[in-house]
């Protein structure tokens, strides 16, 4: 009797294992599960957008995971490791290329793809690797759409071709079980205004720069939607990768004094979001924005809003992502890491991130420290962050000397001797 009851034990438990392992590998080959309810024809974009104040919103939202260097525009690029909880994402090719690029969309289905992160084409829900922007004003909405339409040489076409995004097995699980849709038709979404600051400021916080999606625990666990339901809203904590593939952890936001921005005067709140420095004028790291579009409103209404977030009990320790060489043993090197050049200067990559062509295009200092100090200067499309407000003269040839012996004698080739 025991024994046979056993035996039907054993054979149910393989019964189960069996449908189990079934179900997982037929989602495995399934994929993600598509949502064929949503349709463009239920999106619009309201009204007609300027596409300066859309470049603005573009710069301060999508270059950092769209621009292409190679190409100096928006034709996509490897998200590497940042995302490596979710997958290995390619940010997608976005100029107005008709075969490559999305030159071919039409205004309801970029509407559809921000509000719901619903893709118009595949119907897939996009992993939170691309934001969607479900409670973006119409305004800001169609500001976006208007440069995505416009000659700006960021979005001229492109032929460039996106290879895949590879999703991993947990978040294929996400996507069937966890991950919702953003909003399934357009309601009318209003901008707040400058005269009610805190509400503006968390507009802008969580529903268009979404400085949550970073700056909270995880990055696989932000709600577009109810940002506060954020696991971790701006407690921080989330592990962020660099282009050199160096991990950087994102501080929190919330009125603590050690890991949060307790105690921080106006005038620091807006140095660290414009000119990229931190309250102790250490440079802040890449991916950290610089957000120079914002305006003085703008930028006090975050203040505003960041005032009222209570201390987070607990704060990530934070680690720098690579050591910073002395002043007196290595001017010139302290000088390019203290600066966090290596945030994006890999001298292992073949592409310009090794700086290997500037001997030939900056032939002389003064054409080099031009182009430190603003980029966007010399190069109209350039995205690299200006760095005029963070070295002074004596810094900025100490930079420079090293930067040079970087390319002709490698990165720990030591200082010319006194
Ligand atoms: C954190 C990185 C990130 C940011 C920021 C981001 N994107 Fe994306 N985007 C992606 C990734 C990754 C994909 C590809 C997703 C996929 O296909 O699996 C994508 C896909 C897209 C697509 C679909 C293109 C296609 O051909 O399928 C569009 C359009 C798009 N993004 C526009 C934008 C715009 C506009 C912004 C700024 C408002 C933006 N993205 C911000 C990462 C990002
Ligand atoms: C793409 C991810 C990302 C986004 C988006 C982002 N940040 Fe950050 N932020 C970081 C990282 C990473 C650091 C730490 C950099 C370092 O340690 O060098 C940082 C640092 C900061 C600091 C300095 C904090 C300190 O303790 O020194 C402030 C202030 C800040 N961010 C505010 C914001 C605000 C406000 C927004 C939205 C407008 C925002 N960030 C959006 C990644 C991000
Ligand atoms: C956020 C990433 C990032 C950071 C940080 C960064 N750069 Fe760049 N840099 C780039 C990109 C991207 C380019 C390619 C041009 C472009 O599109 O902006 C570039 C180009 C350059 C060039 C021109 C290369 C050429 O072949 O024309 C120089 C020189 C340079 N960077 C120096 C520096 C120095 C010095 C620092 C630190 C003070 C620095 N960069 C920090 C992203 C970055």
């Amino acid at each position: 009797m025991v024994r046979k009851l056993l035996r039907i034990g054993a054979i149910l438990t393989v019964v189960v294992a069996l449908l189990v392992g079934a179900a997982a590998g037929v989602l495995w080959v399934l994929g993600p599960p598509t949502h064929e309810g949503y349709d463009p024809g239920d999106f619009e974009v309201v009204g007609e957008g300027d596409p300066i104040v859309g470049r603005r919103l573009v710069e301060l939202m999508c270059v950092r995971c769209h621009f292409d260097p190679e190409s100096d525009a928006l034709a996509g690029r490897s998200l590497g490791r940042e995302y490596n909880a979710l997958g290995r994402p390619h940010a997608s090719n976005i100029t107005r290329d008709e075969i490559r690029g999305i030159g071919e969309w039409t205004d309801a289905e970029l509407a559809m793809l921000f509000r719901s992160g619903v893709h118009p084409r595949r119907k897939e829900l996009l992993p939170p690797y691309m934001p969607s922007l479900p409670n973006v004003s119409d305004v800001d909405l169609a500001h976006i759409v208007a440069f995505l339409r416009s000659d700006h040489g960021w979005v001229a076409p492109h032929r460039k071709a996106d290879p895949p995004s590879a999703l991993k097995y947990s978040a294929v699980l996400s996507a069937w079980f966890e991950w919702q849709p953003g909003r399934d038709h357009s309601v009318p979404v209003l901008r707040p205004d400058e005269a009610e600051p805190i509400a503006l400021g968390a507009y802008l916080a969580n529903d268009l720069l979404q400085c949550h999606g970073c700056h909270s625990a995880a990055l696989d666990e932000v709600d577009w939607l109810v940002p506060a339901d954020t696991k971790g809203f701006y407690e921080g904590g989330a592990v962020l990768v660099d282009l050199a593939q160096h991990k950087v952890v994102a501080p929190g936001l919330t009125q603590r004094a050690e890991g949060g921005l307790a105690g921080w005067s106006y005038e620091e709140f807006r140095r660290a979001l414009v000119d990229g420095a931190g309250k102790d004028g250490a440079v802040l790291r890449w991916p950290m924005p610089r957000y120079r579009g914002l305006s003085e409103g703008e930028l006090s209404a975050l203040y505003a809003y960041f005032k009222t977030l209570p201390a987070a009990a607990e704060a990530p320790a934070r680690k720098a992502p690579y050591k910073v060489v002395p002043q007196i043993v290595d001017p010139g090197r302290h000088e390019f890491e203290r600066l966090g050049c290596p945030s994006c200067h890999d001298p292992d990559a073949k592409d310009y991130r090794s700086l290997e062509g500037i001997t030939e295009t900056y032939p002389d200092d003064a054409s080099l420290a031009a182009y430190i100090s603003d980029p966007r200067s010399v190069d109209a499309n350039a995205w690299m962050p200006a760095y005029d407000n963070l070295v002074d003269e004596a810094q900025m040839k100490a930079l420079l000397e090293y930067v040079r012996r970087r390319v002709e004698r490698g990165p720990y080739a030591p200082p010319p001797k006194e």
